[in-house]
């Protein structure tokens, strides 16, 4: 059997080389995704290299984020980083209903609630002279004890010398991913995660270790098979509301997954951006010296705000608060002067109040028109997670659906590494305009799994 065999360039050390053309053919789609690499033996035989240089130009493509190696099975194509991966609706698809993005329920109280801050801020001269200012990197004082008290209120106690004021969910996931892992060490994640969380690890060169779930959370007797053979240095879950599972993570199991990363010795990185008011103990509590923990006011104020905090054990501080500086200095401080007085005054409660009635409201018609299908929600969540019918292939029905104007998200963009995809599709409920859009979507949605999917031809 013949193998592939790259033509070298000439130029560099030799396992330079043999990385570069790798990583070259696989944008050439030359090697497609989930191919297997050649035998290493092999292909240093035909190169007429040691297959030490095999090994290293492998290890290379695995750390630049193109491969993964797995134990026992060879080295294979990862999914390219998924085009799904954005947060920004595509042009041109006036009239669809959208329903692909986790985007907080529209409503007027978000401008009336942001109008109210700036008009506030507009006449405090003291304040406004702040906002022009640099301050230290990780926020001013005042605005981390306002986000403190706040998140104590909603369920999620701290203090504020714990907190870094960010940038929100992607950049806390950057900085946490910058600070606690280097190029090429392991990062575990579930099988199913946010595509944010696989493309931040691809361009930092982090490799990504998969890990099973069910419906209590990540499989704790999983992850340590997984440590023994694939050592990773932090774990990264979403215990209150996974994305895009919706899984709450047991309170047992939260209590053996410290136990284990205080015996292995890995961070972890929570991410609680998916906001929902029914909660559990959350993992920085249990374990508050190596627990990251992520918030956002995306899924509250609105995506385009860009704040929120970064919970950081002790140890971790000044690294934190380094990686932050080195990014940007620190938050833009009008931004957090915005949301601290949108806090203060009370909107943001009374706006999340009225999240949480409008979510239950729109999870009453998804009961009534996905009733009998296999689906999976959370009272205020924004998302579901429904489970195809046998026989039925997720990006078929995803593209069937957006021929009939609906558009959701597939699996496939939240498979870690070139883990296989299950037939099942997240309906983001709350991204669509009015319930009425949510309703007209969602019967489409019915109607097409009550019919039986379009034939499919066999090649003989
Ligand atoms: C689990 C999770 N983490 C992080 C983010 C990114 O948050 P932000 O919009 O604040 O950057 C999202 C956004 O959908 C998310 O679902």
């Amino acid at each position: 059997m013949t193998i592939w065999v790259p033509v070298l360039t000439g130029e560099g050390p030799r396992y330079r080389q043999v990385a570069d053309a790798i990583v070259a053919a696989i944008g050439a789609g030359e090697l497609a995704e989930a191919e297997k690499l050649p035998p290493q033996r092999r292909l240093a035989h035909a190169l007429g290299v040691t297959t030490g240089t095999i090994t290293r130009a492998y290890a290379e493509v695995e750390r630049r984020g193109f491969v993964q190696a797995r134990v026992g099975s060879g080295t294979y194509v990862c999914a390219s980083v998924p085009d799904t991966f954005t947060h920004v609706r595509p042009e041109g698809d006036a009239g669809q209903v959208d329903l692909s993005l986790s985007l907080p329920p529209p409503c007027d109280l978000r401008a009336q609630g942001l109008g109210r801050a700036m008009a506030a801020l507009q006449i405090d001269v003291s304040a406004l002279t702040h906002a022009m200012d640099y301050q230290p990197e990780g926020g001013l004082d005042m605005h981390r004890r306002v986000y403190a008290r706040w998140l104590t209120q909603l369920g999620l106690p701290m203090a504020a010398d714990e907190l870094l004021i960010d940038q929100g969910g992607m950049n806390g996931i950057f900085l946490s991913l910058s600070t606690l892992l280097a190029p090429g060490e392991r990062l575990a994640a579930e099988m199913l995660t946010y595509p944010g969380l696989i493309s931040v690890a691809q361009q930092l060169g982090i490799r990504t270790v998969a890990v099973e779930h069910d419906e209590q959370g990540i499989d704790i007797d999983a992850l340590a098979m997984r440590h023994e053979r694939q050592p990773f240095a932090a774990l990264y879950v979403m215990p209150e509301h996974q994305n895009p599972t919706t899984v709450a993570l047991s309170e047992s199991r939260r209590q053996a997954l410290v136990a284990l990363a205080r015996e292995r010795d890995f961070w972890l990185i929570e991410d609680g951006v998916q906001y929902i008011r029914e909660r559990a103990t959350p993992l920085y509590q249990i374990a508050p010296e190596r627990t990251v923990y992520l918030f956002s006011v995306a899924k509250m104020l609105g995506g385009g705000m860009r704040s929120g905090v970064i919970r950081v054990p002790a140890t971790l501080r000044s690294r934190m608060a380094a990686a932050l500086r080195n990014q940007s200095w620190m938050p833009p401080p009008l931004i957090a002067s915005l949301v601290c007085r949108w806090i203060e005054s009370g909107d943001a409660d009374r706006l999340l109040d009225w999240q949480c009635e409008e979510m239950a409201a729109r999870h009453a018609l998804v009961e009534r028109y996905l009733s009998g299908y296999k689906y999976s929600g959370r009272a205020d969540g924004f998302y579901i997670w429904l489970r195809l019918p046998a026989g039925r292939r997720a990006n078929g029905f995803v593209d069937e659906l957006a021929e009939s104007g609906v558009r959701v998200t597939p699996a496939e963009p939240f498979c870690v590494g070139s883990e296989p995809a299950p037939q099942a599709i997240r309906i983001c409920i709350s991204a669509a305009s009015d319930r009425e859009a949510l309703e007209r979507a969602l019967a489409t949605i019915r109607e097409r799994l009550d019919s039986p999917g379009p034939a499919v031809w066999r090649t003989l």
